[in-house]
Formats: structure tokens, C-alpha cells, sequence
């Protein structure tokens, strides 16, 4: 396959050159054979997230000091890339894991928080989950309504999260909830993060959600019915979690533009393999200007989407603060894939609408990058507000 559609990897330090190659290398072999019967069958085993973690996937972001490989963020993103050309359900079950709950912990974790979680977090034995919309709070973030009234030195929580990711099969939940009371709320500053165990007395996940695309990846909300949390599951400052959630998702978003840059990327290679086999009027597709012009838009989108991702992840590296930046190379990104992917079903004609082709499975799993971890409307709203900031 042309290399021109992938990551320049003579540009990158030689860790980062092998770690993306191990990732491409596991994806390749262990995950894309699978993707279309686990997009059937709405599972991806468990066994998958074993041997993340056995890699040191589930740990990408997670420092050495747990355990974890520490990669800087650049690095990130391309293994995510990898994986998500591979699949893109397995990459959103790493990228929620690594870019939310492992964010969170590592800047807000008392030493006993990051001890009894990160490691297990790295080695794959622990997956978490992010669990900030309800169902009357998707853009509107800080409108949630869960609630944790004091009770001794800690909580009882009740209310219903909403599309969850990994909700049924995370073995942590990091949550945020109310903390203020009915009678004085503070809107943003109200709300707090805690850490919620898989099994904590209360906790229960809804139906697994029946979605367009991602289909292997679980969606589910979760109920809390008087849900009891001592003091150790308090994530930083009580009225700091929205404020924890938002700069989690700066990462997050990152993670989705690399997602959505590995499907955009694999809908390309597909749809220029396809090209060069399928024949019409006695030559094949890869011969009609048509053609090639749609397929080198896409590719030249693709790397567009990818130098924004990039030089927000250099940046970030370097500890500059992204934020704007970050909501660039989502939209972007986004907007690309289910781009490319319409084009790809195009170049694929008839066989491009049937189950049969994986194109679209693609076209399927690229819309949710427009919606989840903020819609494509909320990345221009965080961009244009810091138009107008100093
Ligand atoms: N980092 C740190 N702090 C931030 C921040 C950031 N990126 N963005 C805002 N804040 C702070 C603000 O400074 C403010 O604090 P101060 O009052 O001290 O200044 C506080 O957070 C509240 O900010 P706003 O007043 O800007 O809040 P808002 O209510 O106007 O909302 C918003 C802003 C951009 C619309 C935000 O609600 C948002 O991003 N909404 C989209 C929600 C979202 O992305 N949901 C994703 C769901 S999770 C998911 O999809 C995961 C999954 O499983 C796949």
C-alpha cells in the first residue's frame, strides 16, 4: 500500500517508530480479520484487551512509575491510528481508557488512588469507563443531575448516566456527579468526580445500546440507586470535576481525531485497492480522472487532518495548552472521515452499500466521530471563544 497515505514515520524517534509498528503489526494481524464478525455479533472479547495490555496498550498514557509506557502524545495518537484502521470499536475502547479515566487519575490521584488503580489500569486487569452526559445533558455538559448528598465523611449517590462507553464492562467508573445542593446550586463549579468500582452496591448498567456504528464497542447508561462512596473515592476537590472533565477531554478529542484519521485512512486504502482491481468499461476504475481525483482529495484530506492532530500533539507535548487546537483537529478529523468514507462507498458503487464490503462498516463507525466527545457545533463553539479571548 502506498505509504503516502500513511504517518511519515522518518520524521518520528526511533521509540515512537517501534511502538507504531508494533501497533500496526497487532492490528494488522490480531484485530482487522475480526473487525467485520465483532461489528456483527456487538462484541469484542475480552481476551483483545488482555493482550492491549499485555502490549502495554492499555498503559499508553500512564507513566512509568505505574507501570504504564508514558508515551508522549504524539506517539499516542499514531498507535491509536493503527488501531483504529484496524477497528475503530477497539481503538474508542482504548482511547476512552487512556485519554479520560488515565488523564484524571494521573493529574488529580492522591498516591493510594494512583497506586490501587494505575497499575492495574496498565497491565489491562482494570478497564474504565468516562461517565459525564445524562440524558438531558449531552452538549450541555454541566446541566447533569446525578447527585451525591453527604452522608458521615462520605456520599450517597443517586441518578442515570448516559452512553456510556465500556459502560457494562468497565471495572471502574470515573464519574462526575452533583455535589452541590438543590438549594444552592453552583452550576459548573457544583459538580465532583469520583472513582466508582464495577460492583459497588447500587451500581447497575442499562441495556447495551443498539447503535449505527461502533457496534462492537459497549454503550450502555448506568443506574445509581443509592450508591454509597466513602472519602477514597473522591477525585481531587469536590467542585472541580467538570472542570477535570473538560481538560480530560482535550485529550479525549485528540484520541478521536486519531480514531477518526484510522478510518478515514483504511476506507482510502480500500477504496484504492478496490480501484485498481474492479474494471469497467474494459479498464479498471483506477484508470477514470474521476477517480483518482476523489481518491487524491481523500488522501490529501487525510493528511490535512493529520498534520492539525499532529502539531496539536507536538504542542501539547511540550506543554502548551491546546485546547482550541484540540477541537480543531477533532472537528476536522471528523468531518474528514465521514467525508472520505461517503466517497469510499461511492468508488465502491453497489458493493459498497452491502454488509459484504468494509467500507461500510466504515461509513457506519465514522459518524459518531462528529457527535461524541463533543459535537462537531461544540469543537466551533470552543474554537471561536478563543478567537475572542487574549
Ligand atoms: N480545561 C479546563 N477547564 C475548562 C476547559 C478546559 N478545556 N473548558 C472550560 N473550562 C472551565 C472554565 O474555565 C470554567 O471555569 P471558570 O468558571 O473557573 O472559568 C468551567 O470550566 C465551566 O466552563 P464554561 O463556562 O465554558 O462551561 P459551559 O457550561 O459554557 O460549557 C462547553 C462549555 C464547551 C459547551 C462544554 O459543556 C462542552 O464541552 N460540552 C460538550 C460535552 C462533551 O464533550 N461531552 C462528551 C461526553 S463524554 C464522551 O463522549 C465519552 C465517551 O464515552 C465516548
Amino acid at each position: 500500500m502506498s505509504t503516502v497515505v500513511r504517518p511519515l514515520l522518518g520524521v518520528v524517534d526511533e521509540q515512537c517508530r517501534e511502538i507504531v509498528a508494533l501497533a500496526r503489526e497487532f492490528a494488522e494481524k490480531e484485530i482487522a480479520p475480526h473487525a467485520a464478525e465483532w461489528d456483527a455479533t456487538k462484541t469484542c472479547p475480552r481476551e483483545v484487551m488482555r493482550r492491549l495490555g499485555e502490549l502495554g496498550f492499555m498503559g499508553l498514557k500512564i507513566s512509568e512509575e505505574y507501570e504504564g509506557l508514558g508515551l508522549d502524545t504524539l506517539t499516542y495518537l499514531m498507535v491509536l491510528e493503527e488501531v483504529a484502521a484496524a477497528d475503530a470499536s477497539v481503538s474508542i475502547m482504548l482511547s476512552v481508557h487512556n485519554s479520560l479515566p488515565v488523564s484524571m487519575l494521573e493529574a488529580h490521584g492522591t498516591p493510594e488512588q494512583k497506586e490501587r488503580w494505575l497499575k492495574p489500569m496498565a497491565r489491562g486487569e482494570v478497564l474504565t469507563a468516562f461517565a459525564l452526559s445524562e440524558a438531558d445533558a449531552g452538549s450541555d455538559a454541566s446541566a447533569i443531575r446525578a447527585q451525591a448528598v453527604r452522608d458521615g465523611d462520605g456520599w450517597v449517590v443517586n441518578g442515570e448516566k448516559a452512553w456510556v462507553t465500556n459502560g457494562d464492562i468497565a471495572d471502574l467508573v470515573v464519574m462526575m456527579v452533583r455535589t452541590d445542593s438543590p438549594e444552592d446550586r453552583r452550576g459548573a463549579k457544583g459538580i465532583s468526580t469520583f472513582l466508582v468500582p464495577a460492583g459497588t452496591p447500587g451500581l447497575k448498567p442499562g441495556k447495551v445500546e443498539d447503535k449505527m456504528g461502533l457496534r462492537a464497542s459497549r454503550t450502555t447508561s448506568l443506574h445509581l440507586s443509592d450508591v454509597r462512596l466513602g472519602p477514597e473515592h473522591l477525585l481531587g476537590q469536590e467542585g472541580q470535576g467538570f472542570i477535570y472533565a473538560l481538560s480530560a477531554l482535550e485529550n479525549g478529542r485528540l484520541g478521536v481525531a486519531a480514531q477518526a484519521i484510522g478510518i478515514a485512512r483504511a476506507a482510502l486504502e480500500h477504496s484504492i485497492r478496490y480501484a485498481q482491481e474492479r474494471r469497467q468499461f474494459e479498464r479498471p476504475l483506477a484508470d477514470f480522472q474521476a477517480i483518482q481525483f476523489k481518491l487524491a482529495d481523500m488522501a490529501t484530506r487525510i493528511t490535512a487532518a493529520r498534520g492539525l492532530a499532529h502539531e496539536a500533539a507536538r504542542a501539547q507535548d511540550l506543554g502548551e495548552r491546546v485546547t482550541e487546537r484540540a477541537s480543531m483537529a477533532k472537528l476536522f478529523a471528523s468531518e474528514t472521515a465521514m467525508w472520505v468514507t461517503t466517497q469510499a462507498v461511492q468508488v465502491f458503487g453497489g458493493y459498497g452499500y452491502m454488509r459484504d464490503y468494509p467500507v461500510e462498516r466504515l461509513f457506519r463507525d465514522a459518524k459518531v466521530t462528529e457527535i461524541y466527545e463533543g459535537t462537531s457545533e461544540i469543537q466551533r463553539i470552543v474554537v471561536a471563544r478563543g478567537l475572542y479571548s487574549d
